[in-house]
């Protein structure tokens, strides 16, 4: 395979996805199967950076993986994988901690803010490791591209310093990877807070689309969305946050543009494409809600998929660690 690689992960979710990181991500990493060699994981040893209950974790990697093959993630198309079965992960983030500096990594502006809101005493040194497991997460496959949000991006720019430093240092030996920076027109707002965007942290419950969820209660949901008291529906998203919100979502799931979108509501009320836009979602997310609840319905085929990215994830990942730990004297 001669496609550029790229390399994803995403956290074990405690419950469904949102509508958010399915248009936030999810679909990109779906679309990038087609065209690129991809890697995608569920991170669960950065799961546990906080406290997790060990039945709930595992239930979580479990809905994580079965959504992601809901949403059209095709194991023959990609390796899909959880990163605790692949230990070359731990094994290669040892060599990367000793390569990256104490001031370096304490200038990860995600850690400041985690570490934050966990306290000095709640916050554990693997919170403050975890970007240099990022590190050695992308290095491993020799990826490319990463796709991430923007908040990332300090990450990635970490792991080519890292690169660069382990290459200058034992030799040629690692990609620099770049940022593959996902789309920010697939931001996706709160219904009741369209200035914020939908979060399942953040979120209130009648604000977020869950993408398990019965189809029925999106609907009202979508119905109930925050708008204005104006009633033209026009793509503003400075005055105009919740007919943005709206609209924008439309456009990303249907494949129209906003612009002809405004055209078809000229003279139509905000009801008119409340009850389009309920519906658009619902005939979306019912059969994906469907595919994944019969995936994790049948364990064994979820084990089988997860064993058999593994293997593959396995190959690439065990041939770069046994070159690097030999470089380094090992
Ligand atoms: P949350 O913010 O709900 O905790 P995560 O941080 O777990 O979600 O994000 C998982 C992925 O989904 C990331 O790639 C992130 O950029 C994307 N994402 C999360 N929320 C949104 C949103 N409202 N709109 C678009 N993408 C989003
Ligand atoms: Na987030």
């Amino acid at each position: 395979d001669n496609r550029p690689r790229v390399l994803s992960g995403i956290q074990p979710t405690a419950g469904s996805f949102h509508l958010g990181n399915y248009l936030g991500a999810v679909r990109q990493w779906q679309q990038l199967q087609e065209t690129h060699d991809a890697f995608y994981m569920v991170v669960d040893l950065h799961a546990i950076t906080i406290p997790q209950d060990p039945a709930t974790l595992r239930q979580s990697s479990r809905l994580a993986v079965a959504q992601l093959l809901a949403a059209g993630l095709d194991p023959e198309r990609c390796t899909l994988f959880l990163q605790s079965h692949v230990p070359e992960h731990t094994q290669l983030a040892w060599v990367m901690n000793c390569l990256t500096g104490f001031g370096e990594a304490s200038r990860m502006t995600q850690f400041k803010d985690k570490s934050a809101k966990q306290g000095a005493e709640g916050t554990t040194v693997g919170l403050f490791t975890y970007p240099i497991l990022q590190v050695a997460d992308i290095l491993l496959y020799q990826a490319d591209q990463v796709p991430v949000g923007e908040d990332q991006r300090q990450h990635v720019e970490l792991t080519r310093d890292v690169a660069a430093r382990f290459n200058h240092r034992f030799g040629e030996s690692f990609t620099l990877p770049a940022p593959y920076i996902l789309k920010d027109t697939a931001k996706i707002y709160d219904l009741q807070d369209p200035s914020s965007k939908m979060s399942k942290s953040a979120s209130s419950e009648k604000g977020i689309v869950w993408l398990l969820d019965e189809p029925k209660k999106t609907a009202k949901k979508i119905k109930s969305a925050v708008t204005d008291t104006e009633s033209e529906i026009r793509y503003d998203p400075e005055k105009k946050p919740g007919v943005s919100n709206l609209l924008s979502l439309c456009a990303t799931l249907t494949g129209s543009t906003v612009a002809d979108l405004e055209k078809s509501y000229e003279g139509k009320g905000y009801g008119a494409l409340k009850t389009d836009l309920a519906e658009v979602v619902t005939e979306w997310v019912a059969p994906f809600r469907a595919k994944a609840l019969e995936y994790l319905d049948d364990p064994a085929a979820l084990d089988a998929v997860l064993a058999r990215g593994a293997e593959k994830a396995r190959a690439v990942a065990g041939e770069t660690l046994a070159r690097a730990y030999d470089r380094v004297g090992f």
